[in-house]
């Protein structure tokens, strides 16, 4: 049982006191908080509770979306090229074993050290929404009768998309230890780093590499209940994305002493390694370019959304200058929008309307 001579946070295992003063909301912190954390209210951090609100109310599930479109598609010889057949396995592939691991991050590293009830509360709506992410590709895989093996088994076969999901499992690895406790300046930034390594980068970066193969389809009128499958991830993604900000910059702002120029320096350099494995990872996907995308002008949008990334959580532009070369994907969801995304699109989704195309 945690004592006060212990640092790090309450988790939750501690025993449950009889007797003890109540929790004010003022007793909560986003890290290393040492009140119970076993109450929801009072709610300190209000844009985590919307979030968890706004997850929920935009609720899907993949069997709501038909896949007969995309059946006939697949299933014409004519209706796509075999580079554009190679590109959407390859991105099922990445995406299938990516929500899973995402979903063990949360889980197994995210959660018992984010001890904040109202942000455990949205942890345990994204961890559903991961698991729906993970049955979308089943169900498009199963719909399309795809070879499952060879879309599940990509990360262990594929050097481009073994390499990612390795590169980003050292961060849910480096929690792991049953005695890693936050609360020193170390194992806080530890922490750091796996909120950056996952939030900002695997959901925030490398996603937004797959939204725009999957998409570039759709916009042509192809696989088009794949598509509208992805827009309603990249929806539930972009939350997500701004969830893990939100955190960080909140860890930034109670604990000021973490973000150091050494640290800010290390942020930066996993950005740069996350980079090299993107661009392997596009020259993989598209060896002769699709549909006016190629591993070049991919890599220069993930470098505009690297910028984007890096301005959200207040670290200098990694590559200043970089321009967005698919304007068409600012119009299907713009950046900027991200915030009030679900303005716009709630109220379609909750009525039944589907998503549209114009
Ligand atoms: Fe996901
Ligand atoms: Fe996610």
């Amino acid at each position: 049982m945690a004592t006060a001579m212990d640092h790090g946070a309450v988790t939750g295992l501690e025993e449950v006191e009889l007797g003890a003063g109540r929790v004010h909301v003022d007793d909560k912190a986003i890290i290393n908080c040492r009140a119970d954390v076993n109450q929801l209210v009072p709610l300190k951090y209000q844009w985590a509770w919307d979030k968890y609100l706004n997850g929920c109310a935009n609720h899907w599930m993949p069997q709501e979306v038909s896949m007969a479109a995309d059946i006939a598609t697949w299933n014409d010889p004519e209706a796509l090229t075999d580079d554009e057949r190679q590109m959407l396995k390859r991105s099922f592939g990445f995406f299938a074993s990516s929500e899973s691991l995402v979903a063990n991050n949360l889980v197994l590293g995210i959660y018992k050290h984010l001890t904040n009830p109202e942000c455990r509360q949205y942890l345990l709506r994204q961890a559903f929404e991961e698991a729906v992410h993970g049955h979308c590709f089943q169900y498009i895989v199963e719909s399309l009768d795809l070879d499952e093996g060879e879309i599940f088994n990509m990360y262990r076969e594929m050097p481009s998309v073994h390499n990612k999901a390795a590169w980003a499992l050292q961060y849910t690895q480096s929690l792991s230890d049953p005695d890693f406790k936050t609360g020193t300046p170390s194992t806080d930034q530890q922490f750091l780093r796996d909120l950056i390594a996952f939030y900002v980068i695997f959901e925030g970066i490398w996603f937004y590499a797959g939204f725009v193969q999957f998409l570039s389809l759709g916009r042509r009128n192809k696989m088009t209940g794949t598509a509208e499958q992805v827009q309603y991830i990249m929806r539930d993604e972009s939350m997500h994305l701004n969830f893990g900000i939100d955190v960080i910059n909140q860890i930034k702002l109670e604990n000021p002493h973490l973000w150091t120029t050494e640290f800010q320096a290390e942020a930066r350099q996993m950005i740069l390694e996350a980079m090299e494995l993107e661009v392997e990872s596009a020259r993989d996907t598209m060896p002769r370019g699709v549909l006016g995308m190629n591993a070049e002008n991919l890599a220069e949008y993930m470098r505009f959304i690297a910028n984007r990334r890096c301005n959200q959580i207040g670290l200098e532009q990694p590559f200043p200058g970089a321009e967005n070369p698919f304007p068409w994907m600012s119009e299907m969801m713009d950046l900027k929008k991200e915030k009030n995304f679900f303005e716009t699109r709630v109220i379609e989704y909750q009525t039944g309307g589907s998503l549209s195309w114009d």
